[in-house]
């Protein structure tokens, strides 16, 4: 089943005061691949892990599905949410076989994951993965840590994809890769969910590369939403606007704090 990404009216405000998330309302169509812009600290991590409930929304809503995010949907909607991460997060001494497999953990009895015993037709998803993303056997059973960034990203994909989830969020996917691996990687993700209608909420930092993969750009500043469309429509000052910080969070430090350090 494919699912659309709703934000409505979406803040968050840090026990500190920090207004990460200012107002966002925007819905990511099912089947979109949604590239979110911003500089450092713009709330693209914090917009992302709303969507899985690592993070809660202060204000506002968002909805999967139409289904609202929170504890009472939150296991089930998990099941349909993978994530793919800047550093991989892969088991660094577990094989490139058993570390996709930990994508199929969350529809396993405890029984299974503890003894290893993994059914058959999970077995052969695996491989089907791996070779989706193109990599080979001797991968599937070489230590993560012994392969290089981009395969181990590849591992990331196999692993997102391993339950066909409606929504996959990537935070800075690529931001460890060189750039023609960058484009390797992005290119797989957007085929694999084409293919497969999977929607994709992606942030990157690199706008050559948003310019190449998305099909809309959401680009935030402090919290707000400063350019929603095409990429071929952003125009040379959206992107100065995209990259300029403001001056607010140097104004929010303390002027003996600023002499301090
Ligand atoms: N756990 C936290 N506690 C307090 N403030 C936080 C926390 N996590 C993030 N922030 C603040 O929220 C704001 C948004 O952070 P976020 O990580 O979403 O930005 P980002 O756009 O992902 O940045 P980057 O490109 O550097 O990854 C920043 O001001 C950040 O310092
Ligand atoms: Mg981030």
């Amino acid at each position: 089943m494919v699912m659309d990404i709703r934000f409505d009216a979406v803040s968050k405000i840090w026990p500190d005061g920090t207004r990460a998330l200012d107002d966002v309302s925007f819905t990511v169509p099912a089947g979109q691949f949604c590239v979110l812009l911003g500089h450092s600290g713009a709330g693209k991590s914090t917009l992302l892990r709303c969507v899985n409930g690592l993070e809660t929304s202060t204000g506002g809503a968002v909805q999967v599905g139409g289904q609202s995010v929170g504890p009472a949907s939150l296991r089930a909607l998990r099941r349909r949410i993978a994530m793919v991460h800047q550093h991989f997060a892969l088991v660094p001494r577990a094989s490139g076989a058993a570390n996709v497999m930990a994508g199929a953990v969350a529809s396993l009895p405890l029984w299974r994951v503890l003894t290893g015993l993994y059914p058959t037709p999970l077995k052969h998803r695996v491989c089907e993965l791996l070779q989706a993303v193109g990599l080979e056997e001797a991968h599937l059973v070489r230590r993560a840590e012994r392969l290089s960034g981009g395969q181990q990203q590849r591992l990331g994909l196999a692993r997102a994809f391993m339950l066909d989830p409606a929504i996959i969020l990537a935070d800075e996917p690529v931001a460890s890769l060189d750039p023609a691996i960058s484009h390797d990687v992005l290119s797989l993700l957007r085929s694999q969910a084409r293919g497969r209608g999977t929607t994709v909420l992606c942030s990157l930092h690199q706008l050559d590369l948003a310019r190449a993969f998305a099909d809309r750009v959401v680009a935030l500043h402090s919290g707000r939403i400063i350019f929603d469309g095409p990429p071929e429509t952003l125009k040379g000052s959206d992107i100065s606007n995209i990259y300029t910080k403001s001056d607010a969070s140097e104004a929010a430090v303390p002027l003996r704090l600023r002499f301090a350090i």
